[in-house]
């Protein structure tokens, strides 16, 4: 049974007006904001781990540039998201602590290594391809900072998409060494992409209510299933081929046929047992230890100013 409250509020989302941080929201909807929103800005944060690692090895000044700029449009990203949680009622530290002593999540994608140049270009192509699929939607997503975040991140993310593609076009029309490399980046990287749609939708607990509120426009499979069907064309442009022996194109559906990804893999990347995993968090703590005299000086300054005000 809702509450006048809960009824009032399911008919602002069912009339599709915006809810704004001073309306009154369920607890559970500012829960599931705070969690889906945190998740994401974390995932942008640690997302820039496996490119910035090649930033000082990209093959050409031009590729450099490119690179530097996405990597730092991903810390921007990381921060509008950080900040339109903030308006919930929680810290940037408070969800930093979180992620950082392990009870945020961030996506699995990025617990994966980047091992050479074709691998930056096929992040670029799958992984932002794949988080704009997700991201598109969302930019309807019920709550206005939220959604209002993801206009900008959208435009900016189909940028870090092209570049990606072109790397790997590169690649696919070069040599015979780079052709096997381009080919090997999308067989490594095909399977923990169509992971970042998160588990099948019999698994999913939170989409039901995510999409009763438009905290979430689409389920997880249809999104994944939108770009297995938008990315098998650009593979076969590429010349390159999709590593499932099950892809198949099904008339009836007007969308291919393709095999899951080993969801046991998926869960276990979850619980921190990805190849990068550790890695990536002891990165991020070091971050956030490395940078605690600067925190503490900016609020020693703070701290003075205020005093001499005072005075
Ligand atoms: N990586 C890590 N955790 C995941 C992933 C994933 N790929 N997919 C699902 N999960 C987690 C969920 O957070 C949830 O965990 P929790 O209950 O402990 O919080 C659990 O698995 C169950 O999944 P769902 O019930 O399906 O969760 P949800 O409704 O939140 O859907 C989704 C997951 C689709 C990722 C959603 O949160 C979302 O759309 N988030 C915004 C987009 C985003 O975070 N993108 C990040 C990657 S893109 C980038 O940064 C470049």
């Amino acid at each position: 049974e809702m509450t006048p409250d809960e009824a009032a509020f399911q008919d602002k989302i069912d009339a599709d007006i915006k809810i704004e941080p001073r309306d009154w929201m369920p607890e559970g909807y500012r829960k599931t904001l705070i969690r889906q929103i945190g998740q994401h800005a974390h995932s942008e944060i640690v997302g820039q781990l496996p490119e910035g690692n090649w930033i000082t090895r990209a093959p050409t000044l031009e590729r450099k540039a490119i690179l530097l700029a996405k990597v730092q449009d991903e810390a921007g990203h990381g921060l509008y998201l950080y900040s339109a949680a903030e308006t919930l009622g929680i810290t940037r530290d408070e969800m930093t602590e979180q992620l950082l002593d392990g009870r945020a999540k961030y996506s699995s994608i990025f617990n994966y290594p980047t091992l050479n140049w074709a691998d930056i270009g096929a992040v670029g192509w799958l992984v932002d391809g794949a988080a704009i699929m997700n991201q598109v939607p969302l930019q309807r997503t019920s709550y206005g900072p939220y959604s209002r975040a993801m206009i900008r991140i959208c435009k900016e993310e189909s940028f870090h998409q092209r570049q990606g593609y072109d790397i790997v076009m590169k690649m696919a029309q070069g040599s015979p060494e780079q052709r096997k490399m381009a080919q090997d980046a999308l067989n490594r990287l095909w399977y923990p992409s169509l992971m970042m749609f998160g588990p099948s939708d019999k698994d999913s607990v939170h989409s039901a209510q995510s999409m009763a509120w438009k905290i979430k426009i689409n389920t997880n499979d249809e999104l994944r299933q939108k770009f297995v069907d938008q990315t098998v064309p650009q593979a076969e442009f590429l010349g390159l081929t999709i590593p499932d022996e099950n892809l198949k194109w099904n008339e009836e559906k007007g969308g291919y046929d393709f095999s899951e990804p080993d969801w046991g893999e998926f869960f276990d990347v979850l619980k921190g047992n990805g190849p990068c995993n550790q890695d990536r968090m002891a990165t991020r703590n070091k971050a956030w230890d490395d940078g605690a005299w600067v925190r503490e000086g900016l609020m020693a300054h703070a701290e003075k100013k205020r005093a001499a005000k005072l005075a």
